[in-house]
């Protein structure tokens, strides 16, 4: 039997946030945090959910997108 393959084109995941901005980054600052910064994934394509892994950049170039990563930021 014959095998049918459908390829999906990616999409952007971000409908109409903030998209006059190259990438949407927010930061939020924390005192007690271990480490002195922390980027947590958005994209949902991260190797290292729910860390960012820079998965992002990719993702933007292939769908003309603008998501990034939340960071923390020990104060
Ligand atoms: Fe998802 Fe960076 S890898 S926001």
């Amino acid at each position: 039997p014959r095998r049918m393959v459908v390829v999906k084109a990616a999409e952007a995941i971000n409908p109409d946030i903030r998209k006059t901005e190259e990438k949407v980054v927010d930061s939020v600052i924390v005192t007690e945090l271990a480490k002195p910064l922390t980027a947590y994934c958005r994209c949902w394509r991260s190797g290292t959910f729910p860390l960012c892994d820079g998965s992002h950049v990719k993702h933007n170039k292939a769908t003309g997108d603008n998501v990034g990563p939340l960071l923390l930021k020990k104060q």
